[in-house]
């Protein structure tokens, strides 16, 4: 991999004909910060003066500025992410698609998707959205038990976030997704049952379901340090993965990727994109954006972002040159954990041997020409990546 510091100047942004390319847009604000979320995002407390408007007038400057990098190549689909997008309200998230369309052709049958915390969305949000546009809305809803909402300092109650889900579905949103966190300290099997029956009852078509991950510099992880909490447990975290699966599968929802479960049509394009080699203008303050070999990434903070953009500069604050090695490392990576799986053809002559020790073992399955992921190999990706590549 080559760096920045290696390489002078400004990464080189172009567009690889053929490949998907989609945008995502981050929205940097949250009323309240969750303990256990790392994300770029900024309580109004943090913010420093930055503010909604000045955030939209930068960001029309930067998607302007991509644009005119990537030239007229039609964007397959959109995904607006945070932080909390619903905070800027139906008619915020509405000018942020119009910016969207002022500066790129949107391919007709696009993807538009919107994260949405359930509180802080409506009935007549959901239709401005509709109208807007979007297609799609993903929903955080993470338990529908109410003391793993308190460990996870949500503020929503646990019935808002199915009550969003339908709401949602009779503005005309034929697909909405709810993200589940299982494992946090105090979940029963029970409340994962129930927090699965809840979402499928709300009529979703796509479940993304993440173990609670403790990261470094979160409120959650000086709990944990402190012994206030204890760390979620390994062979917990697997049961409750196999329950997850066999639950949903029973209701109709199939994996497609080891985190995420949708019905047939339901599996969100934007994603797979990631997961398939797809390209992406990652707009917004610290969004990352991938092109040709080149990865990137904006500063994070929204003043230092808007300032950049004031002076009609992109935001970049650093960006690497993938090689081949690189490249091939990510891919196996990425693609091994879809349902799709990992094509045979990419795998050099040791990865293959060890990719048929790793068949024999259970862990995968050849399928065609592609290798699958097991039941069993689900629950072990990370160290199948690692044993593939040697
Ligand atoms: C960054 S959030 C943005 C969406 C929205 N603000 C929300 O919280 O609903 C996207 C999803 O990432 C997941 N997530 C964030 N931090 C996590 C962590 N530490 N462990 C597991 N999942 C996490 C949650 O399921 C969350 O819904
Ligand atoms: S609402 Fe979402 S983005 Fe905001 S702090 Fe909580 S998990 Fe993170």
């Amino acid at each position: 991999m080559t760096t920045r510091t290696e390489l002078a100047g400004q990464p080189q942004l172009a567009h690889v004909p053929g490949r998907a390319f989609g945008l995502y847009i981050h929205v940097p604000f949250c009323a309240t910060r969750c303990g256990y979320c790392d994300f770029n995002t900024y309580t109004p407390a943090e913010l420093g003066g930055a503010n909604p408007d000045g955030w939209l007038a930068a960001l029309r400057v930067e998607l302007r500025l991509a644009a005119e990098s990537v030239g007229s190549v039609p964007v397959q689909t959109v995904f607006v992410g945070g932080g909390t997008p619903t905070l800027l309200g139906g008619a915020g998230l509405a000018a942020v698609l119009g910016a969207v369309r002022d500066n790129f052709e949107l391919a007709v049958d696009a993807e538009v998707t919107t994260e949405a915390n359930p509180e802080s969305t409506s009935p007549a949000m959901f239709a401005t959205l509709r109208e807007a546009g979007y297609t799609r809305i993903s929903l955080g809803m993470q338990s529908a038990a109410p003391q793993v909402l308190a460990v996870l300092d949500r503020t929503h109650s646990p019935g808002r976030a199915p009550a969003a889900a339908l709401e949602a579905r009779a503005a005309g949103f034929d697909h909405v997704n709810i993200d589940l966190i299982y494992g946090t300290p105090g979940e029963t099997d029970d409340d994962l049952r129930r927090s699965i029956d809840v979402a499928v009852g709300a009529g979703v078509d796509h479940v993304s379901a993440y173990s609670l991950i403790v990261e470094d510099g979160t409120a959650l992880a000086r709990r944990v340090r402190r012994g206030e909490i204890a760390r979620p447990d390994d062979d917990v975290l697997a049961q409750r993965y196999e329950l997850l699966d066999n639950r949903l599968s029973a209701a109709g929802m199939h994996w497609y990727e080891v985190s995420n479960w949708s019905r047939a049509g339901g599996e969100c394009r934007h994603n797979l994109g990631y997961w398939e080699g797809g390209e992406w203008w990652g707009a917004g303050p610290g969004a990352h954006g991938f092109l040709g070999d080149t990865r990137w990434w904006n500063v994070k903070h929204p003043n230092a972002y808007a300032q950049a953009l004031t002076e009609n500069r992109l935001p970049v604050a650093d960006f690497e040159e993938l090689d081949a090695r690189d490249r091939h490392v990510e891919e196996v990576m990425l693609r091994v954990r879809v349902r799709d799986g990992l094509p045979v053809p990419l795998l050099d002559a040791d990865e293959r041997a060890r990719a048929e020790r790793l068949c024999g073992e259970g862990l995968l399955l050849a399928q065609g020409e592609a290798l699958v992921l097991t039941d069993r190999g689900r629950l072990l990706a990370d160290a199948v990546v690692r044993d593939l590549l040697g």
